[in-house]
């Protein structure tokens, strides 16, 4: 008798799945995600859940589901589509609460349904992308890999302790004393064993149901889990500061000189800039690596580096350097902008009648330092 034997469904990439969390509140990044989904924020003026969607189809895998919100999904659906600009096919599942990564995950169940997956939080993005990890998991016996990275501040993530093997003993979620400096990154994968492990878990202190808690009862359940520590940049673009710093690596990797736009005589152009179509550029300084948006208009002014500028900007009589500006802003007599972020239609003048005042008519939440 013969017994016929197929390769295992965890060696066919296709049959893996992405689950990408693009719900939340988006609380640390306000007035910023008062109109936009956080997720959606440019870096380098292409919003963030672009490279995540580049990154998972290019590690081969198509079928993906997206967690998205009451209050941002349909901006969410709007900027993706039905995920064939990817050759993808993206099924959206509401989550009714930002009730934690292991809820959002329970809450994905059924497009999940016994497929092994690949877990990639809508704000974070690594270097290389994931073919490697995608690639590892599937041909491994592991029920969960994780990857980890070096960090100043464990306190503000997920934290791994490992032994002298290099072997996951103990996670812990945002640990008041890190017994670690190694965080776990927003990228995972998952046998359905996770599935079980969820089930047994409880609320944390901040009332969320802790991805970091469920792979803990997986190793408690005498699974496998493993761990891949990152070499490059991990960008966890959850605060203005992870902003600016995202924006700052991926032009300084990425950014390609390319100039469409109109430069005048006075103008200097110098290193890695891009200057989309219909834009102009008139007695400025351009100090790459500099992205100028389409139809933009910069007049006297001194722009980069490290800068991405959104489409349909003005700026005029001012200096900008290390910033994220959005579409349509108006900037004008402003001697030095620093590690500013701007959200669209943003005006930000100064008056040129010698009145020293300052006038500020400021939405809800915003923050300005003067
Ligand atoms: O960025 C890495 C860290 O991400 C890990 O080190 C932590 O272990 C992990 O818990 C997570 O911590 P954060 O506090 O940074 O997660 P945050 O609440 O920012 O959510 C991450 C993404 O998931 C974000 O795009 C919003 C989305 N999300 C979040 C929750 C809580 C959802 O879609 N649903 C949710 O219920």
């Amino acid at each position: 008798m013969y017994i016929l034997v197929t390769p295992g469904w965890r060696d066919d990439p296709n049959r893996m799945k992405a689950l990408i969390l693009a719900g939340g509140k988006g609380t640390r990044l306000k007035p910023l995600t008062n109109t936009i989904a956080k997720q959606l924020i440019p870096v380098a003026n292409k919003p963030i859940l672009h490279y995540v969607l580049e990154q998972v189809t290019s590690a081969g895998i198509s079928d993906i589901g997206i967690i998205i919100s009451p209050e941002t999904g349909c901006l969410i659906k709007e900027a993706l589509g039905d995920g064939k600009r990817w050759g993808a096919r993206i099924t959206y599942i509401p989550q009714s609460e930002p009730l934690g990564l292991a809820h959002a995950v329970q809450t994905a169940r059924p497009f999940l349904g016994d497929s092994s997956f690949l877990m990639f939080l809508g704000d974070n993005l690594i270097h290389g992308g994931v073919d490697v990890f995608v690639e590892r998991f599937t041909t491994g016996e592991a029920d969960a890999l994780v990857l980890l990275k070096e960090v100043a501040a464990p306190r503000l993530f997920g934290v791994a302790e490992l032994d002298a093997s290099g072997e996951i003993v103990r996670l812990v979620e945002k640990p008041r004393e890190p017994v670690s400096n190694l965080a776990l990154v927003g990228i995972y994968l998952f046998t359905p064993e996770i599935h079980d492990a969820i089930a047994r878990i409880k609320p944390s202190w901040r009332g969320e149901l802790e991805i970091t808690d469920a792979i803990q009862v997986l190793l408690d359940m005498g699974r496998t889990v493993r761990s891949h520590i990152l070499e490059g940049w991990w960008l966890d673009t959850g605060k203005k500061d992870d902003l600016l710093e995202a924006n700052r690596v991926v032009l300084d990797e990425f950014l390609q000189r390319d100039v469409r736009g109109e430069i005048d005589a006075a103008s200097q152009v110098v290193g890695r800039v891009t200057v989309g179509e219909g834009a102009t550029i008139e007695n400025s300084t351009i100090r790459g690596p500099v992205l100028i948006g389409e139809g933009c208009h910069i007049r006297n002014s001194m722009v980069g580096p490290f800068t991405s500028i959104a489409a349909g900007t003005t700026i005029e009589q001012s200096g900008i350097e290390h910033s994220v500006v959005l579409e349509n802003c108006s900037i004008y007599n402003i001697e030095r902008l620093s590690d500013c972020v701007l959200g669209r239609c943003a005006e930000i003048t100064r008056r040129g009648d010698g009145f020293k005042a300052t006038t500020l008519f400021v939405g809800d939440d915003a923050r300005v330092g003067l």
